[in-house]
Order: structure tokens, then C-alpha cells, then sequence
């Protein structure tokens, strides 16, 4: 986690004396790679080495409004003419191919492009959305869903993901909270490392990896009131403890690229931003990979009133570190009159075409160009049953039991049930919002998952007289209109049976990028049709089907059974059918707070004590809410199994200035096995920086058969135990430590340790 030691006034001056562009550590011996890119670079003119800088969107998706300047019609003559150096939302062997025999066969240098793609959950066999996979505490489970994604990916001519987005998110009103691993910066930082190992495996050149993209650099995970692209500002604490370890430990695992984020960060365009880009990512970090603009983000700049035309927000962004434009049309317009006209050091572009050169040689693709390009491997990869395995494998263990009171689940095998909701039917919406090569209607529906897990065929119909033997029977009642015309029928129905699966949430595109929402309960007419159903019925299990945390305080109260299965991917309804009958035990814990209300948002466990944290002699002057508590619905870290733990034994023993053990007895108390996951959090009772209530800084993902106990060794070293000062300094300062470990943020058993 530690990345830089210096202070921030010797980091300042570093910044300041700032004229080598390149970071790279060239004090190395040159490898081969460098000597290959010495030679190319030597005969590359200046417009070649600007082409290298600039990325066209393709032929099939449009990610991004359409660019405000440029002429898109003109990417073909630039393609043919070396100025560009990769492509996006190109995808499939034809396409790829088609575009890359331009590049390499009709430009005079014939540099292959690097051609990219949002691989964010999958390409066309989807895994759960991110924040899914979070909730499963699986790092191996994760890193196998990045590698499934790669290779599919690779097989459609893809070299290049936009993914993983390592923006912490702590306001569920943010529509991409369901692309990143939720609240905290630990736990984000390890899910970073194992999607980046995922997606570039060992060795690049592997024609089943491509190169992975660390986002959003930095900061837009703060977009202020959760809108999206809205202005960022934060303080040093913030940004070195919070937002930036998840991105140093992409950088630490090996990310090839970072890319931009859209917001500014304290009145700088993050595009813009030299502090960001040169002095800590490619100085005090090294990155030797290159760094792509988001969509337009460079000639956003003008938008934000920051550079005056796009001429001027080419050269902030170049200048700044930019080294790679994606549709904003600046540097293809502008970048080399600016070179030309003193504006920019033609260092800067030196620099960042090495960086992108060294990536495409990495990937083999000077060996072969069209090492991704076969139509053999498209066919027998994409789609692969094994795929199927995995993203069925990871899909169950993201599912969160958030209640189950009176065990109503697992269903049982007398139980009649009735189910309802139009979501339990629908086989787009679990394909989740980012979901470009994957074909709608192709996700395991709900009801297509249980037929399969109960063996029973489905009564689908509507108007199906519900008969007694046991049988799944679906209202389809729309999420989000105002037609209430399935009601009647579904609720006379729901009188007749024991149990009601209630499917309800959020379709596939109410969560992800520019889907920010003001009200953050069911959309619709749901919560309605949900109350109107346990008037009738009071054995309702929710499953809840979405891509953020909901406000369901309502559901919390009175629903007696709930489990939050997110969007899960292809695989959707066979993993929540198997959680449904007892097949699967449910192990997920949230990576996310569930607020009471929005009014709590920003809602997160790891908060700063207050000056007045209590209430003291009944008085009203203390934190709080007059109208609702402080505490989350259901706070990071919460998950229930259909068995349940005890933790006992805590024992911690200091073993240096900066190591300390930690050992604890888990044992399953229930009749069945299953899986905890104990989580490990600190409290730095008094520190030079207020340290937030409680940290995580260790969890284990741990099966158990019913009734068996494991002692748990946790180890906290400086990195665990240090944090940054608002300088960016980072330390480990003696004193008083509370530590807990427990099955959630707000559960365990405490103990402490002073460290001297
Ligand atoms: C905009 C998004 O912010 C970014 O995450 C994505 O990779 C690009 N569009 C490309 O589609």
C-alpha cells in the first residue's frame, strides 16, 4: 500500500523541477522492447507519432455522445494515414481484422493498432456486474471471471479492456456503483489487483490476455450528490487514503493503462491534471504503461472552464500526461501545430508513444498483428461451457442473504409458492448495463432457474388456475409504469400459497454510467404491489434484482426473507434457484452500506469520528438525524448464511514496532455447511490524522462443515496498520489500537493492542 515516502514539499519540488518527460526508470539496462522502440521511434515523423496518440470509436457502439468537433467521417483516410494509433467498439475477428490490415498493410510504418473494448463483467458470456462480484469476497473467483472475460474477448480480436473501473463509491445514487467493488479502499485494492491479474495473466503475449485499463483516474467515484460527471472535490485524506490505494494496486499488480476520469478534482480537470498524471502516477508511482483520456475527456475541458478552445485543452492534456486521446478529436486537430508551435515539448509526445508502443509490443502484436484475429479460437472460445461454469460459480457466491426470519428459505419441498414480478422473467436485465457483446434475452431468467434447479416445469401463463401441486406461477407485473393491471389477479392468487417470490429491483440500464438517481427504492410500482402482497400474504421472500444499494427499509421491516442477487450475468437464474431451494448456501457479504434513506448518502462504515459522537444528557447537540439513525440498513460487510457462526477467542499479540497476530476461533453452530466470511477491522484510536471508526484489514473467506471450528491467524503489518497524512506521507504512529473481528462492519468480538 506504501508508495511514496517522501514528504510533500520534496514531492513539490520533484514536480516543480519536472522536464524529463519520461519516468520511465531508464537506469535499467535497455531491454529488447526499448531497443525496438528506440529504432521505430526514430523513423516515426511527427505526424506518425501523433497518430499513435489518437483512438477512433468504431463501427458498432457508441459509448459517448457524439464528439462535439472533429469529423468522424474522416477516420479511414486517417487510418490509412498512420494517425491512428488504436481503435474502439470494434469487435469481432472480421472487424478487427479489417481494421488492423489498414494499419498494418497500407500505413508506411504499418504499426498495429491496440483495439479496446468495455470488458467490464464479461464480454459476451456476462458475470455478475462488478459490485456482484464484490459482494463475494473471492479473490480467485474474481481474477477467474476477468481471465473467462479475457479470453473471450481476445477470441473477438480484443487486446484491450476498459476494465477495472477501482473508483471506490460510497453514494448509491451513483449509477456506476455497480461497476466498481463498493466502499472500501482495502478490500477495492485487493478486487483491483485480481481483475487486473485476470485480464493480463501472466504473460501478455498469451493470445487469452489482453491488457487491462485502471479507471477512473482519479476521483469520480466523488462525483458530488452522486450526479454523474459532476464536479469532485475532496480533501488530501480522502484522496490518499480512500481513492487512490485501489489504483496503486493496479499499478502494483501490473496494469498496462490508466484511464482519465470525465470530473475535476478540486478545480483541475482530472484529463488536465499534472499532479495527478506525472507527479504521482507516472513520478512517485512509475507507471511505465500508458494513460487513454475517457470519451471527449480533453475536449471536455472546454466544457469545464478550463481550457478557453480545444487547441488549449489538447495541450493541457498532453502537457499534463495525457497519452492517449479517445474521441475527443484535440490531438488529432491540434496536438502537432501545438508541437510545431512550441506549445507542447515534443518530449511529451516521445514519451507517450513509447508508452503506447511498449504496450503493443508487450502484447505480441509487432510478432503478429493478427494474433487475435482467428476465426477458429472465435468460434470454440466465446461462449465456452466452461465460462458458463464460472460465471455460474461466481453468481452464486455473490448473492447476499440480507434476512431470513423464521427460515423461510430455503424453500422447502412441500411449500407452494407463487412468483411475481416481471423481473423473474426477464433475460436482459441480469445481463446488467455494460453488456455490448452480449446478446439480450440471454441471461437465465428466474424462472427459467428454477425450473431447472426444481426439476418442475414452470407454470408461465397468466390466468393458470394455481393448483396444489407445488406450483411456480409468475404475475409479470411491470417495474415501471403506472399499469396496475396484473395486480388483482396476482394478489387473489398469492392468498392460496405458502410462500411468495417477490422478484423486484431494477432493470438492467436503471443502474450504471449516466443512470445517477434522486430516489433510490424500488422503481415503479413495486413497492406498491409489494405492500399489496403482504397484505394477503405474509411469507414474502424478496429477491431483489439491481445494481446499486435500494432503500428498502420498508421491506427490511416487514419482509421476512431477502436476498440481494444484483444483476448476476448469463448464468442469473440457475445461481438464484440454487440459493432458492438450499443447493447453494448463501456466502456474499456486501462490498456496500445499504442507506435507511437517501438522505444518509453518502452512507459508509469507515466514517470519522465526530466531535460529538453521543448523545450526553438527553440533549439534542450530537450527530444525528432528527428524522432517522445514523447507522446503514444494512451495513458493509453484512451477509447471513442459512447456518450461522460464533467467534470466540480473540487473541492478539504485538510482535514489533509494526506486526501483530491476531488469532480467533470460528465455529459453524448450524446444521449446515457453509462459508463465512470473518472479517477483520482496526480502530487507530488517536492518531496525527482522525482514523476512521473502523477499517477493514483482513477478512478470510472460510468453508465449514456443520458444527466444525478453524482457528484464524491474521497477520497486520505496516501496511495494514500505516495510513497517509495529509501530505501523502504514509506512517504508523504508536499508540492505542481496538480491533474486531466478526461476520460483518458492525458485528464480532473486540480486543486491542498498543503498539510502541
Ligand atoms: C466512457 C466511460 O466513462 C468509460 O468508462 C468507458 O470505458 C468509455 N466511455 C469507453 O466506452
Amino acid at each position: 500500500m506504501r508508495w511514496t515516502t517522501i514528504s510533500f514539499l520534496l514531492f513539490l519540488m520533484a514536480c516543480k523541477t519536472y522536464t524529463n518527460t519520461s519516468n520511465v526508470n531508464r537506469e535499467q539496462p535497455m531491454s529488447t522492447i526499448d531497443k525496438k522502440i528506440d529504432a521505430l521511434l526514430a523513423k516515426m515523423t511527427l505526424t506518425e507519432k501523433v497518430g499513435q496518440m489518437i483512438q477512433y470509436n468504431g463501427f458498432y457502439d457508441a459509448t459517448g455522445p457524439q464528439p462535439r468537433g472533429g469529423d468522424a467521417a474522416r477516420k479511414y483516410e486517417h487510418l490509412r494515414s498512420g494517425k491512428v494509433g488504436s481503435m474502439l467498439n470494434v469487435r469481432g475477428v472480421d472487424q478487427v481484422r479489417a481494421v488492423q490490415e489498414i494499419a498494418v498493410e497500407e500505413t508506411r510504418l504499418g504499426i498495429p493498432l491496440i483495439i479496446g473494448f468495455d470488458v467490464i463483467h464479461g464480454y459476451e458470456t456476462q458475470s455478475p456486474i462488478p459490485l456482484a462480484e464484490a459482494a463475494s469476497w473471492d479473490l480467485d473467483a474474481i481474477e477467474n471471471s476477468a481471465k473467462v472475460a479475457a479470453a473471450e474477448a481476445a477470441a473477438a480480436g480484443i487486446n484491450w479492456t476498459f476494465a477495472p473501473m477501482v473508483d471506490i463509491t460510497r453514494d448509491a445514487r451513483w449509477g456506476r456503483v455497480m461497476e466498481g467493488a463498493g466502499e472500501d479502499p482495502y478490500y477495492g485494492s485487493l478486487v483491483a489487483a485480481a481483475r487486473v491479474k485476470g485480464f493480463q495473466g501472466d504473460d501478455l503475449a498469451q493470445p487469452n490476455t489482453i491488457a487491462a485499463c485502471a479507471k477512473h483516474f482519479a476521483g469520480y467515484g466523488w462525483s458530488e450528490s452522486g450526479r454523474e460527471y459532476n464536479t469532485v472535490d475532496v480533501g488530501t485524506s480522502t484522496l490518499y487514503n480512500m481513492i487512490l490505494p485501489p489504483f496503486k494496486a493496479a499499478k502494483d499488480a501490473g496494469v498496462k493503462t490508466f484511464m482519465n476520469s470525465f470530473n475535476d478534482l478540486n478545480g483541475i480537470p482530472a484529463t488536465g491534471d499534472e499532479f495527478l498524471l506525472r507527479d504521482i502516477l507516472k513520478g512517485a508511482w512509475k507507471f511505465d504503461g500508458f494513460v487513454v483520456s475517457d470519451w471527449d475527456s480533453i475536449g471536455e475541458m472546454y466544457e469545464h472552464g478550463y481550457a478557453a478552445n480545444d487547441a488549449e485543452a489538447a495541450m493541457f492534456a498532453a502537457n499534463a500526461g495525457c497519452d492517449m486521446d479517445m474521441e475527443s478529436y484535440t490531438y488529432v486537430e491540434h496536438l502537432e501545430n501545438l508541437v510545431n508551435e512550441g506549445k507542447v515539448n515534443e518530449a511529451h509526445i516521445d514519451e507517450a508513444v513509447r508508452r503506447i508502443l511498449r504496450v503493443k509490443f508487450e502484447l505480441g502484436l509487432f510478432d503478429d498483428p493478427y494474433k487475435y484475429c482467428s476465426k477458429e479460437r472465435e468460434q470454440t472460445i466465446i461462449g465456452h461451457e466452461s465460462h458458463h461454469e464460472a460465471v455460474l460459480d461466481l453468481a452464486k457466491k455473490s448473492i447476499v442473504l440480507l434476512k431470513n426470519e423464521r427460515s423461510l428459505l430455503p424453500l422447502k419441498d412441500n411449500d407452494s409458492y407463487l412468483v411475481i414480478g416481471q423481473l423473474a422473467e426477464d433475460k436482459t436485465s441480469p445481463l446488467g448495463s455494460w453488456r455490448l457483446a452480449a446478446k439480450d434475452n440471454t441471461a437465465v431468467s428466474v424462472l427459467e432457474g428454477i425450473e431447472n434447479v426444481s426439476g418442475k416445469p414452470a407454470l408461465f401463463k397468466k390466468g393458470v388456475q394455481l393448483t396444489t401441486d407445488k406450483a411456480t406461477f409468475v404475475y409479470p407485473v411491470p417495474i415501471n409504469t403506472t399499469d396496475r393491471k396484473d395486480f388483482a389477479e396476482a394478489i387473489k392468487a398469492a392468498k392460496n400459497v405458502d410462500k411468495v417470490v417477490m422478484v423486484l429491483g431494477e432493470h438492467g440500464f436503471q443502474s450504471g454510467e449516466s443512470r445517477s438517481r434522486t430516489r433510490i427504492g424500488l422503481p415503479g410500482l413495486q413497492q406498491e404491489l409489494l405492500e399489496e402482497i403482504y397484505k394477503v400474504n405474509k411469507n414474502i421472500i424478496l429477491v431483489l434484482m439491481n445494481g446499486r444499494p435500494l432503500t428498502i427499509d420498508w421491506a427490511a421491516e416487514h419482509v421476512p426473507s431477502i436476498l440481494e442477487t444484483w444483476h448476476l450475468g448469463s448464468q442469473s437464474g440457475n445461481a438464484i434457484a440454487e440459493v432458492l431451494f438450499g443447493k447453494y448456501n448463501p456466502s456474499g457479504k456486501l462490498p456496500m452500506s445499504f442507506p435507511r434513506h437517501v438522505g444518509q448518502v453518502p452512507i459508509y462504515y469507515n466514517q470519522k469520528r465526530t466531535g460529538r459522537p453521543d448523545q450526553k444528557d438527553g440533549n439534542v447537540f450530537f450527530s444525528h438525524y432528527s428524522d432517522e439513525e445514523n447507522t446503514a440498513l444494512y451495513p458493509f460487510g453484512h451477509g447471513l448464511s442459512y447456518t450461522w457462526f460464533e467467534y470466540r477467542n480473540l487473541r492478539v499479540e504485538v510482535l514489533g514496532k509494526t506486526e501483530v497476530k491476531v488469532t480467533v476461533d470460528l465455529q459453524n453452530m448450524g446444521g449446515l455447511d457453509g462459508e463465512e466470511v470473518a472479517q477483520l477491522y482496526i480502530r487507530d484510536v488517536a492518531a496525527s490524522v482522525i482514523r476512521p471508526k473502523k477499517e477493514l484489514k483482513g477478512f478470510q473467506k472460510v468453508f465449514l462443515k456443520a458444527g466444525e471450528a478453524k482457528k484464524l491467524e491474521f497477520t497486520l503489518t505496516e501496511n495494514e496498520l500505516g495510513f497517509f497524512d495529509n501530505r501523502g506521507n504514509f506512517k504508523v504512529e504508536p499508540g492505542e489500537f481496538h480491533l474486531k473481528v466478526g461476520g460483518s462492519s458492525e458485528n464480532g468480538i473486540w480486543s486491542g493492542f498498543h503498539l510502541d
